[in-house]
């Protein structure tokens, strides 16, 4: 079984926003992984997108509901580990519940303005592009994306043989950011050379993966 799906714990609540599934975003996001397109124009277009954005993120996305598949996926996927990032930060909206819970949490984002308006100011934050991490091989013990394109094979190269891919999607499949949970157990076998394998469920408006090698190297 590639994914154990859990119970919904917490009520399940349709996102009543319009779905980001015919989004720019989502065609990015899957054009990433499927056409390995990412190159200086789409980093550029992400960065200007999310510069734009980055003022009035935090304004309607600060609600507690938003961090409950983050808590969730936390708790309920066993998620244990010392270096931990939350790739895609943008605000820091998933960093603070991060810092509760961990020794020594990084924030990342491309986009500067989102990091220069971060909730979590006093949390390091590196500026830099997923696709090409700034950390040592094997050297982190989780990735946290909450609605963050995929990079898998940097995600392989630097977790740990141990380490957790979490997967966080805030408005589930309406997510403009998204991928199922069996397409990011796919993706990131088909870029290692073990099998994933992950547990998932919805939580609120939310779903998550917490997704890990199924195989120890
Ligand atoms: C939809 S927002 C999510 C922000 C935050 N995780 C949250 O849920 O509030 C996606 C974030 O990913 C960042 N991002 C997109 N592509 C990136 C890349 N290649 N490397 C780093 N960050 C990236 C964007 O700048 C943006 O802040």
């Amino acid at each position: 079984m590639k994914i154990t799906y859990l119970p919904t714990i917490y009520p399940f609540s349709k996102s009543v926003r319009g779905s980001g599934s015919n989004s720019r975003m989502r065609d990015i996001t899957r054009d990433v992984v499927y056409k390995k397109l990412w190159n200086f124009d789409l980093a550029e277009e992400v960065k200007k997108l999310f510069d734009e954005k980055a003022l009035e993120w935090s304004t309607t996305r600060n609600i507690p509901a938003r961090g409950i598949p983050v808590l969730d996926a936390l708790e309920r996927g066993e998620v244990y580990g010392k270096r931990v990032v939350d790739l895609g930060a943008g605000t820091g909206l998933a960093t603070q519940i991060l810092v509760n819970n961990f020794e020594s949490v990084v924030a990342l984002d491309i986009s500067k303005e989102m990091i220069k308006n971060s909730i979590t100011p006093e949390t390091p934050q590196v500026c830099a592009d997923s696709n090409r991490l700034p950390f040592a091989s094997n050297s982190i013990d989780v990735f946290l994306m909450m609605n963050m394109i995929l990079f898998p094979n940097e995600i392989e190269r630097c977790l740990k043989a141990k380490g957790f891919l979490v997967w966080i999607s805030s408005r589930g499949p309406d997510t403009p950011i998204y991928l199922p949970p069996e397409e990011v157990i796919d993706l990131m076998s088909a870029n290692s050379e073990v099998s994933w394998s992950g547990v998932s469920a919805h939580a609120h408006e939310g779903s998550w993966l917490v997704a890990r090698r199924s195989i120890t190297r």
